[in-house]
């Protein structure tokens, strides 16, 4: 990695721009007194946009009294950190090539031969046109898919010596935004080069997700459906953003998809389910007893119960449960069955299914039956995960 050292050449002086002045009082407000300095980053790197991607000596000074800090601790934090530039950069790609021990095993010293042929012999030097500029960085995180370079704020990965050449070929020509950032070989993120090269002798197992109230647990199940698994971690990724439980009701869903190709994916109409006390899938446990109906026509609301959303609230019912007072009878043996019914691995003893009907069944309220009652818990909802 290259010396950190301000650039010998410096501007005389350094404010912030109106707009960037506003933003950056504003940025410090946010902090509690005593604490302001903690807005030095942004503000170092506000500068470094607002000076073409570098930040010069002027305006560390000028974060410094800003902040109520000593010069020397915001020249250490600018130096520290390679995200900071200390000398003008190129226009147009500005190239950060890790040369950590995984990156420089697998090639990081041709990707530096480019940087040295087509843009200068030594790091932070400007091209002749002065569009390029590049440096040698320590590791940024992208190890497994060595060796890589990062350009602004996107890394480019496995890469080649011929791939970063076209890379700069492409930011050279204006058109940098063609290159999709990330591996840049057959590879879906960091998972294997030419797709999964595990778990490809299961022909059964498929990963069931077991909600509970705040933590997703995954689990193999004995279960057909390779896909099952890629549609909930699907479900999962393209619904980062929403709230916990918008998330548990898909994937309770999901899971409790019929699934045809399975002998133990018995339909959820009760005629089809052996009322014997036998399992439903390889005879553990036993059948907890049902009800025709609920006592007097009216059901308890089972989603008071943590895990419990209206789609399970469902197959309980079919199941012929409509009273917590039923679930908190369940013996050790009803609830393995049931378990195994909803192909749930342990997720009624793990969730306290039969301590928490209990608690309701004797009138108490659960935290969780509070927030439902509340209304807090958008899983517990009817018009929630309904088809
Ligand atoms: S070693 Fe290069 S990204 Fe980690």
């Amino acid at each position: 990695m290259s010396v950190r050292r301000l650039d010998p050449n410096q501007p005389e002086s350094f404010a912030f721009t109106p707009d960037n002045q506003s933003w950056a009082e504003a940025t410090i407000a946010k902090y509690p007194e005593g604490k302001q300095s903690s807005a030095v980053i942004p503000l170092l790197w506000r500068a470094q946009e607002q000076c073409d991607g570098w930040v010069p000596e002027p305006a560390i000074r000028v974060v410094s009294d800003m902040l109520d800090m000593a010069y020397i601790r915001v020249y250490e934090v600018a130096t520290f950190y390679t995200m900071f530039q200390l000398s003008p950069v190129g226009r147009k790609a500005h190239i950060q090539v890790c040369g950590t021990t995984p990156c420089m095993l697998r090639g990081a010293e041709d990707l530096r031969r480019v940087c040295q042929a087509r843009i200068a012999l030594h790091p932070h030097q400007l091209s002749e046109d002065g569009e390029f500029s590049w440096e040698e960085v320590e590791c940024l995180g992208a190890c497994v898919n060595a060796p890589m370079v990062q350009i602004w704020q996107d890394t480019y990965e496995d890469l080649t010596a011929e791939r970063l050449e076209e890379i700069i070929v492409a930011f050279a020509r204006g058109e940098g935004d063609t290159i999709k950032p990330g591996p840049q070989i057959d590879r879906h993120f960091s998972a294997p080069e030419g797709g999964p090269t595990t778990l490809q002798a299961y022909t059964t197992p498929h990963v069931a997700i077991s909600v509970t109230e705040d933590v997703l647990v995954a689990e193999t199940v004995e279960t057909d459906a390779g896909e099952t698994r890629h549609a909930l971690a699907e479900t999962i990724q393209t619904d980062a953003t929403a709230e916990t439980e918008d998330v548990a009701d898909e994937v309770e869903e999901a899971i409790v998809e019929p699934d045809t190709t399975s002998p133990d994916a018995q339909s959820l109409d009760k005629s089809t389910v052996e009322p014997d006390g036998d399992s439903a899938d390889d005879g553990e446990g036993d059948r907890p007893l049902g009800l025709d109906g609920p006592r007097d026509g009216i059901a308890d609301n089972l989603k008071l119960i943590s895990g419990v959303g209206p789609k399970l609230e469902g197959i309980l019912n079919e199941l012929g449960i409509y009273h917590f007072e039923q679930v908190a009878s369940w013996t050790a043996e009803n609830a393995t069955w049931v378990d195994n019914f909803l192909s749930f691995k342990g997720r009624i003893e793990r969730e306290e299914w039969i301590t928490q009907a209990e608690q309701l069944a004797n009138g108490e309220k659960t935290e969780f039956a509070k927030r439902v009652d509340a209304g807090e818990v958008e899983s517990s909802q009817d018009n929630e995960s309904e088809d």
